[in-house]
């Protein structure tokens, strides 16, 4: 097994070992990806404060997700097609979110289905909603996620229409991939993930395909004209208050980046907000999530749980999200990375990479206890919240 070290040292096998459409898919953010980038680079700008002399014995990471309790607070997030970056994606995931004790999210747009991933793992793992036009459909994905005791929904808010991302187009992403030269040639040097691909039945979209009127798994283009054109643009908050009511358990409202958003989602009475642009894959230009988030826990700290994503790569990362008052939160590609490197092996290694990151910057800033992390911890350059105005 390669020494792996960090999150980019997965990064560059998963990119060595899987399809270039997916591995693109992954890695890359709408039209210029510019917010992609500040995601990341607006998390090196924070700089951590480091302590000495203190004792930094019997530390710990635990903590909790609206209300579960968490070996540390880093959820897997939705992403769709996981199931492509690596054969059974979404059960592996899910099966390495479990045995760490960190919660797994399967988003709507899977391979794996809700009844598949129940099947494979012991522990509740959460729902993540698309809203999608064909109100039949939904309900039954809905009713789904019940039946499969689903421990939260997440709600995603940011995607009602798609954010374009200039890779997908030119690759012709699909899936499953259309068997065309170029593809034919790009698999045949991914070998591991062709031989894992052959050995699955799992190869569609599978919340979709035998759940969706007039959509077979045979017809690829079928499946994917269904989806560009199913995301209900009429997505508003009375919509949203008739699915907490169809759903009637934990409600998390994803891809909330501004104040005024925040608190009418915390008025809402959501059970927490995830502070997000969806790995810079939406809005092109929007501001990154770690910039917004002093905002949004002053504006609604002392109401919501409030989680954050996109940009998260490290250990550090994490702590940094913590100190400046996210309660918890999520990694994407981070995880993927992982999985499209080593399957199963590489979701747990991306999670431990990070864990120790975490764990041992806490340690040199002089805390702890995770869920004692805070501005006390950090280093903030002038105007990091305050240079762009409303
Ligand atoms: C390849 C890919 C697919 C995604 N698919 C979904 C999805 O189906 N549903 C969803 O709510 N978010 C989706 N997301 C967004 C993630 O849930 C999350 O917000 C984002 O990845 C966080 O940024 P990070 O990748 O920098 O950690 C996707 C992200 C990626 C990278």
């Amino acid at each position: 097994m390669p020494v792996i070290t960090c999150i980019e040292d997965l990064k560059a096998l998963h990119r060595a070992r899987t399809p270039r459409m997916f591995y693109d898919y992954a890695e890359s953010g709408s039209y210029t990806e510019q917010t992609f980038r500040e995601n990341s680079t607006d998390f090196a700008r924070l700089k951590l404060r480091q302590k000495v002399a203190v004792d930094m014995s019997g530390r710990s990471t635990a903590s909790d997700m609206v209300g579960l309790p968490v070996a540390m607070p880093v959820g897997l997030a939705p992403v769709g097609m996981t199931g492509m970056q690596h054969a059974d994606g979404e059960i592996l995931a899910a099966r390495a979110a479990e045995r760490f004790g960190v919660p797994f999210c399967l988003s709507t747009m899977s391979i794996c289905s809700i009844e598949d991933v129940a099947a494979h793992t012991g522990a509740p793992f959460m729902f993540q909603l698309y809203v999608m036009k064909d109100q039949d459909f939904l309900a039954g994905l809905i009713e789904r996620a019940q039946r499969a005791k689903c421990s939260a929904m997440v709600l995603t808010l940011d995607l009602q229409i798609l954010g374009q991302r200039h890779k997908d187009l030119k690759n012709d992403l699909s899936a499953p991939p259309k068997l065309t030269l170029p593809t034919l040639l790009d698999m045949a040097t991914k070998w591991r993930w062709g031989m894992g691909m052959l050995q699955t039945r799992r190869r569609f979209f599978g919340n979709i395909v035998g759940h969706a009127k007039g959509v077979t798994a045979g017809d690829v283009a079928s499946l994917m004209d269904w989806t560009a054109a199913q995301f209900d643009e009429r997505l508003d908050w009375d919509k949203i208050a008739q699915i907490r009511d169809m759903w009637g358990g934990k409600l998390i409202l994803k891809g909330i980046l501004d104040p005024e958003d925040a608190r009418i989602a915390a008025d809402f009475g959501a059970d927490a907000i995830i502070v997000s642009n969806h790995g810079g894959r939406q809005l092109d230009g929007a501001l990154s999530s770690i910039r917004m988030l002093p905002h949004i826990v002053e504006a609604v700290g002392d109401k919501v749980e409030i989680h954050l994503d996109s940009g998260i790569r490290s250990g550090q990362d994490v702590l940094k999200a913590l100190a400046l008052g996210a309660h918890s939160t999520w990694i994407g590609r981070a995880f993927i990375h992982g999985l499209g490197a080593m399957g199963e092996a590489g979701v747990t290694k991306a999670l431990e990479v990070i864990r120790k990151e975490l764990d041992i910057s806490m340690a040199l800033c002089g805390e702890r206890d995770v869920r004692a992390l805070g501005r006390q911890n950090l280093l903030v350059p002038q105007g990091f919240a305050t240079e762009y105005g409303a």
